[in-house]
């Protein structure tokens, strides 16, 4: 299939548009670089041998995107491009909803002139907020994020819903990721924030690179195990298998909601753990305060995406541990 990549250079962008390679599609970006670098586009021709057809451009663009959709034959759409700091989107929202839902909305808009049905949408374990049960399932509440950042997810779900119900010939899938960690084998491709980094990771591998001195680790007076949060990592490798699998089952499917997690929680202290075994003992750590708005523990319930998508992980965290720091010394040497 000819699948249009938004934000197809980013951190679950670029691995996805390997693996679409690597399943025999053929593959067209639209990035705008505002966290990502075209670097990107060569280690992705590196891996897989194909550069793909690259667009550097705004969605909010409507008109150059409307040239995009004229001068392509679009089969579906992945679409990844969209801001993603919670620390941000508290401060500058309007931003946040601009970007985010415009965006989205000027993308249904082509697809829907140019009768393009398929459609696959990045979505967040954020929309069910802080959850009443773990795992946590597909029919829990969704409406719940705790910041701008994730309610445009949760808007952006009502959107599509609301399209749907208006035209049932849409086939709309919407993904909602765990935490996403790892990075390609080869080390050429991983997260790579522009400025500093939101997440845990980038934290991890900012000590581990010697940049900053030791990780915060915020609480550990929380009612788990260690007194950590627990969260559901996934490799970004298996995410982005996830992201084919779905396409492999979008026609005449209709709209659908899978979670994409490992089905496991494993604690904010095990992961630190786990890299300084993994990797020697390279991340210092302190425990501060808790950070306002975290969820204390988020598990995916993967039965669903297993199921109906054929989908299940097959990298652990150690591979993640392993392979995140593979990426962030590769890229150190480049
Ligand atoms: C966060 C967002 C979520 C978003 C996701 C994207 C919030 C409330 N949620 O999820 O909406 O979809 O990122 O990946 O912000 N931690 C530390 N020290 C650090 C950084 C993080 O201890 O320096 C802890 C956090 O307290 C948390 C865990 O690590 O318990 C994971 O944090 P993070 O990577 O930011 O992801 P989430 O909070 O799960």
């Amino acid at each position: 299939m000819e699948i249009l990549v938004t934000g197809g250079l980013g951190f679950i962008g670029s691995h996805t548009v390997v693996e679409l390679i690597e399943n025999g599609h053929n593959v067209i970006i639209i990035d705008n670089l505002s966290n990502s670098k075209i670097e990107v586009l060569g280690k992705i021709e590196l891996i897989t041998g194909t550069k793909p057809k690259f667009y550097q451009m705004d969605l909010l663009n409507f008109e150059t995107l409307q040239k995009v959709f004229k001068e392509n034959k679009i089969d579906g759409v992945i679409h990844f491009a969209g801001l993603k700091a919670v620390a941000e989107s508290i401060q500058i929202p309007l931003k946040y909803y601009e970007n985010n839902i415009i965006g989205t909305i000027n993308l249904l808009k082509c697809m829907q002139d140019n009768d393009i049905k398929n459609f696959v949408f990045s979505s967040s374990a954020c929309v069910y907020g802080f959850p009443n049960k773990n795992p946590i399932d597909e029919d829990s509440p969704s409406n719940c994020a705790t910041n701008p950042y994730g309610r445009t997810k949760c808007f952006i779900e009502e959107i599509l819903k609301d399209c749907y119900m208006a035209n049932p010939t849409f086939n709309f899938t919407i993904l909602r990721y765990f935490n996403p960690i790892g990075a390609h084998k080869s080390g050429l491709i991983g997260e790579d924030p522009n400025g500093i980094p939101n997440n845990l990771m980038p934290y991890i591998l900012r000590v581990a690179e010697g940049k900053s001195d030791k990780l915060h680790i915020f609480g550990n007076d929380y009612d788990t195990q260690d007194g950590t949060c627990i969260r559901d990592f996934i490799h970004v490798v298996d995410l982005a298998k996830g992201h084919v699998k779905a396409l492999e089952h979008i026609n005449n499917s209709g709209l659908n909601i899978y979670n994409l997690g490992t089905g496991k929680g494993t604690s904010v202290l095990e992961l630190v753990n786990s890299f300084n075994s993994v990797n020697g003992n390279l991340v210092n750590y302190d425990f501060v305060e808790r950070r306002p708005g975290d969820v204390p523990v988020n598990f995916a319930k993967t039965d669903k995406a297993k199921n109906e998508l054929g989908f299940e992980t097959k990298l652990n965290i150690e591979d993640m541990c392993k392979d995140s720091w593979h990426f962030s010394q590769t890229k150190n040497k480049l």
